[in-house]
């Protein structure tokens, strides 16, 4: 592959300006560009083109060295004190995802026993009210617990994010259609208003499933509430040059103490909530290189915002 085929396509404009400025001056330096992997993701490099001429001193080439730090993270890693902090950091996430998912597939066949149990118990006729309100107890917590192991594996197992050229409202159409039977059990309109925007690069099966978690929170919110309505709507704003997908609803809306917590791990005030879905779907959008805004709605209830930057 030549160079220019591994940057994306709206850089290109800028990756031949610098081909040209390095041919006239010998070399450029440092300059930031976003190119795509082998695995799809978009890395973000810092390029130094150096001029290779012939005895003529005609250009007739260039070495290329690609740096996945900029100058200044370098000198910063050279300082043996952030280096040190910086790499023991890193460490310490690796091994505690290895034991996140060492842990939660050993602990799943325990749960899975004590489920099926329970659940043997509770089809038993005859049982004391004592009895039977434990087994039940058991039996709620045990699939808790599930749901948390399950969580957690899925998102240890498919490790890295694939990003592709994809448009977010197919992405939110997606998401809609596989909750579309429980908001309507639960008579909770919605309303599109999907506008014209640049496809984004994103990874579409993490993104339905952020998606699905953001509407799926919303619908929890509404219960109980009268004409409960969910807003969705994507687009493009130009101020900010951000693709959008906001997701609003007209239910209780959030404390502002709560703000705070609501990106931590395991934070949930639901009974049978595993409180991963606000941390997931950050953890998920910074591998877009996007952002989550969370805001109250005008309709005062909760308002989330994805935003991304890296259009195709
Ligand atoms: N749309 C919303 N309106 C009001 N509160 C919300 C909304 N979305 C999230 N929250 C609050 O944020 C908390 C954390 O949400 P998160 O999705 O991380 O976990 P959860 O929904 O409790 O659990 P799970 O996602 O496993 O069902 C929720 O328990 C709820 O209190
Ligand atoms: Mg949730």
């Amino acid at each position: 592959k030549t160079a220019a085929a591994l940057v994306l396509p709206k850089d290109l404009g800028e990756f031949s300006e610098m081909a040209e400025l390095a041919a006239r001056n010998g070399v450029v330096r440092n300059c930031r560009f976003y190119m795509l992997t082998a695995y799809k993701s978009i890395a973000r490099l810092f390029l130094t083109a150096q001029a290779l001429k012939d005895e003529a001193g005609a250009v007739n080439g260039f070495c290329l060295y690609l740096s996945p730090v900029s100058p200044d993270e370098w000198s910063a890693l050279k300082d043996p004190h952030i280096f040190k902090n910086a790499a023991r950091k890193l460490g310490r996430l690796t091994s505690i995802g290895q034991l996140t998912s060492m842990f939660a597939h050993d602990i799943k066949n325990p749960l899975h026993v004590i489920l099926s149990t329970s659940e043997l118990l509770r089809a038993q006729e005859g049982q004391p009210e004592a009895v039977r309100t434990g087994v039940e107890l058991i039996e709620r917590n045990a699939r808790r617990a599930s749901k948390i192991v399950k969580t957690l594996l899925d998102f240890s197992r498919s490790g890295m994010c694939r990003l592709e050229p994809y448009p977010v409202a197919d992405a939110a159409e997606y998401a809609l259609e596989l909750i579309d039977s429980s908001l309507k059990a639960a008579r909770v309109r919605v309303e599109k208003k999907f506008e014209k925007a640049p496809k984004v690069f994103l990874d579409p099966h993490y993104m339905h499933s952020v998606i699905y978690n953001l509407v799926n929170n919303a619908a929890q919110a509404l219960e109980g509430v009268r004409d409960g309505c969910i807003k969705i709507s994507s687009g493009w704003l130009e101020t900010e040059k951000e693709v959008f997908l906001t997701i609003s609803d007209n239910g209780p809306g959030l404390e502002p103490a709560m703000l705070e917590n609501l990106f931590q791990p395991f934070f949930t005030t639901k009974d049978s909530g595993t409180g991963l879905g606000l941390y997931l779907a950050r953890q998920i959008i910074d591998e877009h290189g996007g952002r989550i805004i969370v805001a109250s709605s005008p309709e005062g209830g909760a308002l989330v915002s994805l935003r991304f930057s890296k259009t195709a």
